[in-house]
C-alpha cells in the first residue's frame, strides 16, 4: 500500500529548494514540468501533482516558482502567501505570531491533502533555520502537527547557516536557538543540511569558486532525493519512514542526522570518476571531505550508519566491503551499540543519464554534530551578553512575559548537546537515570522510541 508523506516547504531556502527537490523526482521519474507523463517513462499513472504545501510570507520566491516552467506543478490551492506579504523581517517571532494568526488556513490545507491520504505516513518540512519565515512558521508547524496527529511522524529538512562567513541575516543566532527547541522537541528526525559544509564541498571538492545557489541546492536537491530513493523504488527494506529513521534514531532525542554523498557532481562540472566500485563507494562515503555537515568527524563517533547504495550492485560485493570496512576500522561507533553500517540498495532512474556506474548517499547519526549546536548557543549567547537587538522580539507575542523563551530554549539545546556527548560513553545506557534505575530502563527508553516511531 502507498504510504503517503506531506511535504510543507517554508520560507525562502524551504521553497527553493522543495522546488529543486521536485524537479529532481521529476526528471528521475519521466514527469514532465506539467506533471505529466513524458512519452518514454512507464509508471502506473498518468498525472502526478506532488503532495506538497508551499507557505511564505513575502511573494517573490513562491511568485517565482508560479511563472517558472513548472509553474502548473503544484496544486494552487496548496499555496499559502500572506495577504500582507511583507515577509518576517527576518524575526522568528514575528513569523510565528503570523502563523499562528492564520492558523486556520494553514492547517485548512494540510488536512485536506491528509484526507485526501489512504494511508499517510507523516509530513517532511524544509526550511531553513536562520531566517523568520522558515523558522518561525516552520517551528509553529512543527508545534501543531504534534498536536494534531500525534502519530504520524515528522521529518525536516533544516538549512543550518553557513557559520564561515559574515551572517546574512545578523540576528540568525536568536532565530537558530528558537528553532533548534522544536526540532529537538516536535520533530522525530531532522536531516541537517549545512550551508558551511555546502560552500566547502562545492569549493574544495567540485572547485566551484564561490558557489551559486542553483549550484549549492542542486547539491540539496541529490541529497533530497537520493535519501527517498528506497521510498520511491520500494525494496524488501527501508520502503517507508518509519522503517529508515527506526534503523538511524535508537533513542528519541539524538536524531538530527547527517549526510554524505558520491561520487557528487553539480550542475557547472562534471569530475571525473575513475573508480565506482560498492567498496569505494562506501570508503568515500566514510571520508570527512564528502560529508555535508562541518563538525570534527574524527572526534566523535558514528551511533547508526544507513548506506543507500544505487546503481547496478553485486550483494556480494555488499558484503565483502562491509567486511573490509570493519577489518580496517574506518568508522568509529559508539561503545554502547552494534557497531553496523546497514546497506539498502536501490534502483538508479533508467531516465537520467549518469556518468556513474555506482553512486551513494549515507544517513548517519554521529556525535560530533553536538559542535554545530553548541556553535549557535555560543553565537546566541555573545548577542543576549550584548541585548542586541531583542526590541524586535520583545515586541512580540511569544516574549510578552520577558524573555524566558529564549532561556527555555537555550536550555533544551544544551540538554541535547549534553545527551550527544554522553552517547560518546559506554556508561551512556544509564544518562537521565536516577543511581537506583538500571539499564533495563535505558532498552526500555531504547524500545519506546521504536514503538512510537512503529506506530504511525
Ligand atoms: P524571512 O526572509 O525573514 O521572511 O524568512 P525566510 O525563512 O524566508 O528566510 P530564508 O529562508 O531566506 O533564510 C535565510 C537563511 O537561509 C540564510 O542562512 C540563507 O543562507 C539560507 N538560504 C536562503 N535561501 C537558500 C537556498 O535556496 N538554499 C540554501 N542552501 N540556503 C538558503
Amino acid at each position: 500500500m502507498p504510504r503517503e508523506i506531506i511535504t510543507l516547504q517554508v520560507g525562502q531556502c524551504g521553497n527553493q529548494i522543495g522546488m529543486e527537490f521536485w524537479k529532481k523526482l521529476c526528471s528521475e521519474h519521466g514527469i514532465n514540468s506539467d506533471g505529466f507523463l513524458e512519452p518514454y517513462a512507464t509508471e502506473d499513472d498518468e498525472h502526478f501533482i506532488p503532495r506538497a504545501i508551499l507557505i511564505d510570507l513575502e511573494p517573490r520566491v513562491i511568485g517565482s516558482i508560479q511563472t517558472s516552467s513548472h509553474a502548473n506543478l503544484f496544486n494552487p490551492e496548496n499555496i499559502y502567501l500572506s495577504a500582507d506579504g511583507s515577509g518576517a523581517g527576518n524575526n522568528f517571532a514575528n513569523g510565528h505570531k503570523q502563523a499562528e494568526k492564520v492558523a486556520e488556513a494553514l492547517f485548512d490545507m494540510i488536512d485536506r491533502e491528509a484526507d485526501g491520504s489512504d494511508s499517510l505516513e507523516g509530513f517532511m518540512l524544509t526550511h531553513s533555520i536562520a531566517g523568520g519565515t522558515g523558522s518561525g512558521v516552520g517551528s509553529f508547524l512543527l508545534e501543531r502537527l504534534n498536536d494534531h496527529y500525534p502519530k504520524k511522524l515528522i521529518q525536516t529538512y533544516s538549512v543550518f547557516p553557513n557559520m564561515k562567513e559574515a551572517a546574512d541575516v545578523v540576528v540568525q543566532p536568536y532565530n537558530a536557538l528558537l528553532t533548534l527547541k522544536r526540532l529537538t522537541q516536535n520533530a522525530d528526525s531532522v536531516v541537517v543540511i549545512d550551508n558551511t559544509a555546502l560552500n566547502r564541498l562545492a569549493t574544495d571538492n567540485l572547485r566551484v569558486d564561490k558557489p551559486s545557489i542553483d549550484e549549492t541546492n542542486s547539491i540539496v536537491s541529490t541529497i533530497m532525493a537520493a535519501s527517498t530513493t528506497t521510498l520511491r523504488y520500494p525494496g524488501y527494506m527501508n520502503n517507508d519512514l518509519v522503517g529508515l529513521n527506526a534503523s538511524l534514531i535508537p533513542t528519541p532525542r539524538c536524531h538530527f542526522l547527517i549526510t554524505g554523498y558520491t561520487p557528487l557532481s553539480i550542475v557547472r562540472s562534471e569530475p571525473t570518476i575513475q573508480k565506482t566500485s560498492v567498496l569505494d563507494v562506501m570508503r568515500r562515503l566514510l571520508q570527512p571531505k564528502n560529508i555535508l555537515t562541518s563538525t570534527p568527524m574524527k572526534k566523535g563517533c558514528y551511533i547508526s550508519i544507513l548506506n543507500i547504495i544505487q546503481g547496478e550492485v553485486d550483494p556480494t560485493q555488499v558484503h565483502k566491503s562491509l567486511n573490509r570496512i570493519q577489518q580496517r576500522k574506518m568508522a568509529n561507533f559508539i561503545p554502547w551499540g552494534p557497531a553496523s553500517i546497514q546497506v539498502a540498495l536501490s534502483k538508479k532512474s533508467p531516465y537520467v543519464q549518469t556518468a556513474h556506474r555506482v553512486s551513494g548517499l549515507m544517513m548517519a547519526n554521529h556525535t560530533s554534530i553536538h559542535t554545530l549546536f553548541a556553535q549557535i548557543v555560543k553565537q546566541y549567547d555573545m548577542m543576549r551578553t550584548r541585548g542586541a537587538f531583542l526590541n524586535g522580539y520583545q515586541q512580540e507575542p511569544l516574549f510578552e512575559g520577558g524573555l524566558e523563551e529564549f532561556d527555555v530554549s537555550r536550555e533544551v539545546v544544551t540538554d541535547m548537546i549534553n545527551e550527544y556527548i554522553a552517547a560518546e560513553k559506554a556508561d551512556y545506557v544509564n544518562y537521565g537515570l536516577d543511581d537506583h534505575e538500571t539499564g533495563i530502563q535505558f532498552l526500555s527508553r531504547m524500545s519506546e522510541t521504536r514503538w512510537k516511531l512503529n506506530q504511525v
